[in-house]
């Protein structure tokens, strides 16, 4: 069934204060005795019946105002808690059992190996006690819990430890008080046996706040790291934002079975172990880079999204557009800008835009959907930071923060729509974000196609700038959006002119931003002195498709050139790209497949150039992806591609065979590990090196790869090796996969990077083994880490997954339909492997569709993965 943001109604009651007491009995089973204080909402239409949400929650009692309440006045089913003549005001106790051990969703209380653990994000919290479970009934909860002192000593939830102490039995209880309001969604308890990492935040008002780690026992060392960032996250939203704190005690705990990265719970954040837990033999570079990020995340929620939160579901991006834009600026402000542009960009462009063009397209503020756990999405996320990104782009950075602290000013403590945000940034700017507004509600990537002349005589040069969008699922046609463009001009030898747009009085300096309203606009610059090249949306200034025909002399010049380093990036991606296409279709016609001289040259230089940027230069050496490639074309033959994109790394491995080999050498980092942006770039670039040359196979280059696997100190080059050899068809192969597990089998997250190193292998037999590493001991369905590493790796193996036989989709979609019964929420993103068959060349477009139609014709099919085949076979 759908739901529809237009049905959006207050609630009819308001349940300020929750107290809660969780006996965690055993394993098995907890009892949850909840009351609530429930009054009419009086902006909510009236009635005299409560309903509360539930879902897998067995209801014993129900008492009002300490009466206890006949079995005729209320009832439960699957889903609700129906509550019959309630008065305008009341106490309400409820006695209910859940059985954490079951709970295999890992949504509301379930257990992990050390103890109990909860996320109850989105839906979450209505699976431990019925409750209006949506996050515009904001409750002060006060939590006790109960459980075994000796296997949980450790025993958590939100806000600050009012008491605890021993009780009979060997068993111990905590009292905890949260002092802010909160939706359900961010509640949370622990109750495990953990290590401890203490520390404290001094705030710039000079409070002391604990942090406190909590880890697996014998995991500490794994732990400082990201305590570390989170004091960093702090001090940036003090200096960036003015924010600060809001707590006396923050308390991060990692957990190995988690269905999320990471959740915000106020005072009690709970990260999945793959985004705290770091130490450099086990972790990579990237892993450091993202866990900070992430802890930065979780943090920066605390004022978006828990300070000022969602009204309700369609709202999502909120939060989480806003959050992950301030996790983009932090990422900026730490690491090198311009990469983690060009990351946040490729991100986009791998995850995003093909969802756009899907069944599943959605807007940032999606109008429906069946299940919102579907709808925690790359469009949500990214594009909803990219539409946040806009908004600053389109009024300046001061303003922007201007409009940020009005919006905390007006909505602090408040349940708000994205409107709210868009209103402020509009009231503190001046600026008018009427029509900008449409992003938010129109699904789509849209196209512009870019058009130009230069008029000797008068030397001025004309921009035309045509908007398209496609139309996407139930948005058959769309509006023009208002699209800021930011744009500079280069001269014939690299130098920029200074700008001047026509009906201007003052000049713009040697980049400007233009606002694009109209279906087409024209703009005209004044005293050009020569043709220039001309520089599009620099820096992504918009989540758009820029369509230009610019030549290979002209994308030369930008790579070499622009003063824009995302710009000089994006130059090289299309000069590939372009080259990339003709040999698709060259390749398809049955023609040899060539590459010309000049490609070579310039990512010759671009290496010969490396010193400065190391980390850019292996950005700018990275060929576009291969699902970015697909989605260029009409009908995607993924083999094809991946045909043709590894003929172009061969060429480039043979034609700059010395270069890539000094760069090897070259770019090695003596000393300590350390995972800072300059080192992690310097590796970056030594590793790609090494995986172009590996692309040629030759055995002194093997033995190199096994000689770094062997002798690593840091996982980051060893994984690399690793994933050099997995690619080789050679005999050093199954030894080094062999030996690595053998050596990381009882650390899981180096065992989940093995499981996805062996899944996204391109070499023939690869569906086999993922089958057969299905029933290793190593992996599970129980745990999301194991799912996501072994079958989202192979869903992304453009070769194997899609081989044409059809035995990928065979092993995906039995995997699938087992997993759907443990955890549908995992499930249904496997599933989403299968919904853009439409794309695809008419054989893999049938399998795909047959695949889909077994798994919907699967009895007993959870909604979560209902709502996905539905769509894609709609
Ligand atoms: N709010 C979390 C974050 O982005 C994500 C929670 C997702 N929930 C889930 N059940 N997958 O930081
Ligand atoms: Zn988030």
């Amino acid at each position: 069934s759908t739901v529809y943001l237009k049905d959006y109604r207050p609630p009819s009651f308001l349940i300020p204060e929750v107290v809660l007491d969780i006996d965690l009995q055993s394993e098995d089973e907890a009892l949850v005795q909840a009351t609530l204080a429930v009054r009419r909402n009086p902006e909510g239409a009236a009635s005299g019946t409560l309903v509360l949400d539930l879902d897998e929650v067995a209801v014993e009692a129900v008492a009002i105002d300490g009466e206890p309440l006949v079995p005729a006045r209320w009832q439960a089913d699957a889903r609700h808690l129906t509550i019959r003549d309630v008065p305008e005001s009341f106490r309400l106790a409820t006695r209910s059992r859940i059985h954490p051990r079951r709970n295999t969703k890992l949504m509301g209380i379930y257990t992990s190996s050390t103890g109990f653990f909860s996320l109850c994000e989105a839906e979450g919290f209505r699976r431990i006690t019925p409750f209006l479970d949506r996050p515009d009934v904001m409750a002060r909860y006060t939590v006790t819990l109960h459980a075994d002192e000796e296997r949980y000593p450790v025993l958590l939830a939100n806000g600050n430890l009012e008491a605890q102490g021993a009780e009979g039995g060997g068993r111990h209880w905590a009292r905890w008080v949260d002092p802010f309001p909160k939706p359900s969604y961010l509640f949370a308890v622990v109750a495990a046996r953990l290590d401890r990492e203490q520390d404290s935040f001094r705030t710039r008002s000079g409070r002391s706040v604990l942090l406190q780690f909590f880890v697996e026992p014998g995991k500490l060392d794994q732990g400082r790291f990201a305590l570390d960032a989170l004091k960093q996250a702090m001090k940036w939203d003090e200096e960036r934002y003015g924010l600060e704190v809001d707590l006396d005690e923050y308390n991060v705990v990692a957990v190995g079975d988690f269905n999320a990265g990471a959740m915000e719970n106020k005072g009690l954040n709970i990260f999945n172990t793959k985004l705290v837990l770091a130490r450099a033999d086990i972790s990579t570079d990237g892993d450091f880079n993202f866990i900070d990020r992430t802890v930065a995340h979780e943090y920066f929620h605390n004022w978006t999204g828990n300070r000022v939160t969602c009204r309700d579901w369609f709202q999502l991006a909120l939060k989480e557009g806003l959050t992950v834009f301030r996790e983009q600026q932090y990422a900026g402000d730490r690491y090198s800008r311009a990469v983690a542009r060009i990351q946040a960009v490729r991100n986009l462009r791998t995850g995003q835009f093909p969802e756009d063009a899907g069944p599943m397209a959605h807007p940032v503020r999606p109008a429906a959907y069946q299940q919102v756990s579907n709808f925690y999405t790359a469009t949500v996320y990214q594009k909803g930071a990219e539409l946040v990104r806009m908004m600053h782009t389109l009024v300046g950075p001061e303003n922007f923060r201007k409009g940020i602290a009005l919006y905390f000013r007006l909505h602090d403590g408040h349940a708000v729509t994205t409107d709210a945000l868009v209103e402020a940034i509009e009231q503190a700017s001046g600026a008018d974000l009427g029509q900008f507004r449409l992003w938010y509600e129109q699904a789509g990537t849209p196209r512009l196609a870019v058009r130009d002349r230069y008029d000797e005589a008068t030397h001025t040069y004309e921009l035309t700038v045509t908007q398209s969008c496609p139309p996407t699922p139930g948005q058959p046609t769309k509006q023009a959006l208002h699209i800021p463009l930011a744009v500079g001009l280069l001269g014939p030898n690299g130098r920029e002119f200074a700008l001047r747009v026509e009906g201007e009085k003052n000049g713009r300096g040697t980049s400007t931003v233009l606002s694009l309203r109209g279906e087409t606009e024209v703009f005209r610059f004044l005293d050009v002195p020569a043709r220039p090249v001309p520089s599009l949306a620099r820096n992504f200034s918009a989540p758009v498709l820029v369509d230009y025909p610019y030549d290979e002399d002209a994308l030369q010049l930008l790579l070499g050139y622009d003063s824009d380093p995302f710009n000089r990036w994006e130059a090289g991606q299309r000069l590939a790209m372009d080259l990339l296409l003709v040999g698709v279709a060259d390749f398809r016609a049955g023609r040899p497949v060539q590459f010309p001289d000049y490609l070579a040259q310039a990512f010759g230089r671009v290496l010969a150039d490396a010193e400065q940027d190391p980390a850019f230069a292996a950005e700018a050496l990275s060929l576009p992806p291969e699902v970015v490639v697909a989605e260029q074309l009409q009908e995607i033959d993924p083999l094809a591609v991946h045909r043709v994109r590894f003929a172009m790394r061969t060429f480039l491995a043979e034609r700059l065979h010395d270069a890539f080999q000094g760069a090897y050498e070259r770019y090695e980092t003596p000393g300590a590990y350390s995972p800072d942006a300059v080192s992690a770039g310097r590796r970056a670039l030594r590793n790609l090196s090494l995986a172009f040359l590996m692309d040629l196979g030759a055995p002194t280059t093997r033995q190199r790869a096994v000689r770094q696997l062997e002798t690593a100190t840091n996982m980051t080059d060893a994984l690399a090796a690793l994933s050099a050899l997995a690619n080789c068809d050679c005999p050093e192969r199954r030894v080094a996969l062999d030996a690595f597990y053998a050596k990381w089998q009882d650390e899981p997250l180096v065992v989940d990077k093995w499981l996805a190193t062996e899944a996204l292998s391109r070499l023939p037999g690869t569906v086999e083994r993922v089958r057969d590493l299905t029933l290793h001991p190593a992996f599970t369905l129980q745990n999301p880490n194991k799912v996501y590493a072994l079958l989202g790796s192979f869903g992304v193996n453009q070769v194997n997954f899609h081989a044409a036989d059809g035995s990928g989709y065979r092993l995906m979609t039995e995997q699938a339909l087992l997993l759907d019964a443990v955890n549908p929420q995992v499930a249904s993103r496997m599933v989403r492997n299968f919904e853009r068959y439409g794309r695809f060349e008419p054989v893999r477009r049938d399998l795909m569709r047959a695949a889909l139609e077994q798994i919907a014709a699967k009895p007993g099919l959870s909604r979560e993965t209902a709502e996905v085949v539905g769509k894609a076979l709609a």
